[in-house]
């Protein structure tokens, strides 16, 4: 009766132990044994392309925007207004002849390269940095009307 008693003990200890291994085993496995996987986690993090690696001309010139120019009234709207439509830091407020026919009389291309690069409190471009000269003009022009 008591030895008896002892070899079942013997095997659920043993149950126990080998049900133990096989669950955190399979809880914990890292698969070693993958080889996939193993070169995926060292290789290192960049690679160097060499001169000749890639086909320069292959690589496609970056499609140049042909977006239709913005309207004077619409750059004017997006960019300048903030500043120009009540005179903020005593800039030429919009429409205002006083404030404008001085400037005017200097000629639009003048008022167009110091719009571009900027005047005391005016930024450059007037914040517009996409702007191009053509619709920086149209902005002028709207705002001298
Ligand atoms: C942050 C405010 C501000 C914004 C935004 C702004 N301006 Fe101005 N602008 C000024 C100020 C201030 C002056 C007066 C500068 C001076 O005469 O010292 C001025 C002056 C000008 C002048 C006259 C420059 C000269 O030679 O006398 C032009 C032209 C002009 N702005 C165009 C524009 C255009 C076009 C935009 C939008 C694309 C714009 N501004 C946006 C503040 C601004």
């Amino acid at each position: 009766m008591y030895f008896k008693n002892s070899v079942i003990a013997i095997i659920i200890i043993f149950a126990i132990i080998f049900g133990a291994k096989t669950f955190f085993s399979n809880l914990i496995h890292v698969g070693y044994d993958d080889n996939l996987s193993l070169e995926e986690r060292i290789k290192p993090s960049g690679q160097v392309y060499l001169a000749g690696d890639i086909d320069v001309n292959a690589v496609k010139a970056p499609v140049k925007t042909t977006a239709k120019a913005r309207s004077g009234a619409a750059v004017y709207t997006a960019s300048c207004a903030s500043c120009h439509s009540i005179g903020i830091l005593n800039a030429p407020k919009f429409g205002s002849k006083a404030d404008w026919a001085p400037r005017v009389k200097r000629g639009i291309a003048d008022l167009v390269k110091v719009a571009t690069t900027g005047v005391g409190a005016m930024p450059p471009k007037g914040t517009c940095m996409d702007c191009s000269d053509a619709e920086l003009k149209a902005a002028i022009e709207h705002m001298i009307k």
